[in-house]
């Protein structure tokens, strides 16, 4: 099994006191400098296609396979059956997982997994499975949640300090739109510790203009991160990182 870094190894001058937890993207760990910064919650931001829900998936499979943490997939999307089925095309085995209570994959709607937090339920899935990880995908879904009263920063506030509590490593991914104006921030890049950005994007700069995949931290709270742009393919073990755009192509 893996050590978990404790100490600020991997950033730049900086001098923190965070226990961290590796994504198990290692490439990843390194632009966080070293891994998320225990208690912080991860935001996946990107378009459709983009390889948010590849990323989250990743940050469970590391956390099983290398750190013996297991973890809780919560999907408003994708029927369990397609997870598993995307899952085995990226080389992990999700239903070995659950058959042996390392993985729990929860497929529900917004509303019952608010009433879940809200309960003793999901505190008591926590201490059977012993959960150190979990992923929701994703946020978006929350935003055709009917109550009027529950804005966005409410709501955010709410799933995460509810996941929170439970002293649980929290990643979200929320998509956007294509051309979203880069002027409009919302409430959850506001309140998320750390911001990732994804993007798939046609490039000038390689001689045919082909699409390439870009990942940026953009913020992480209590902790030197890389100011760089990414490029990154998708294949089997997931996202594979590779250096900065003017690098790579
Ligand atoms: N086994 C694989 N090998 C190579 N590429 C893959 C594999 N599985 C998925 N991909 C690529 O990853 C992309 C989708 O990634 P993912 O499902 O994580 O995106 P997403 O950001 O969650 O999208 P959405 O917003 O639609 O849910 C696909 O479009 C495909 O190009
Ligand atoms: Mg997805």
């Amino acid at each position: 099994m893996a050590e978990r870094p404790s100490d600020n190894s991997g950033t730049r001058g900086g001098v923190d006191a965070f226990r961290r937890t590796p994504t198990g993207i290692e490439s990843l760990d390194q632009l966080l400098g070293g891994g998320l910064p225990d208690g912080n919650s991860l935001l996946v931001q990107g378009a459709p296609g983009t390889g948010k829900t590849i990323l989250g998936m990743q940050f469970l499979q590391a956390g099983i396979e290398q750190f013996e943490e297991p973890g809780m997939f919560v999907t408003f999307e994708e029927h369990p059956r397609r997870l598993y089925r995307d899952a085995r095309a990226l080389g992990w085995d999700f239903e070995a997982h659950e058959k042996s209570r390392k993985l729990l994959v929860v497929f529900t709607s917004p509303e019952a997994f608010l009433r879940e937090l809200a309960s003793d339920n999901y505190g008591k899935m926590v201490r059977e499975y012993g959960l150190r990880r979990v992923v929701v995908d994703s946020l978006t879904q929350f935003e055709s949640y009917p109550s009027a009263v529950e804005q966005g920063r409410v709501r955010f506030e709410r799933v995460v300090n509810a996941l929170r509590r439970d002293d649980l490593s929290v990643v979200m991914t929320r998509e956007t739109e294509s051309r979203e104006s880069p002027f409009r921030v919302t409430p959850e890049e506001y309140l998320a510790d750390t911001l990732i950005q994804l993007e798939y994007r046609r490039t000038e700069e390689t001689r045919d203009a082909r699409r390439v995949r870009i990942l940026e931290v953009l913020k992480n709270r209590g902790s030197a991160h890389s100011s760089s742009a990414h490029t990154f393919v998708i294949g089997m073990g997931g996202i594979n990182l590779q250096r900065s755009p003017a690098q790579a192509l």
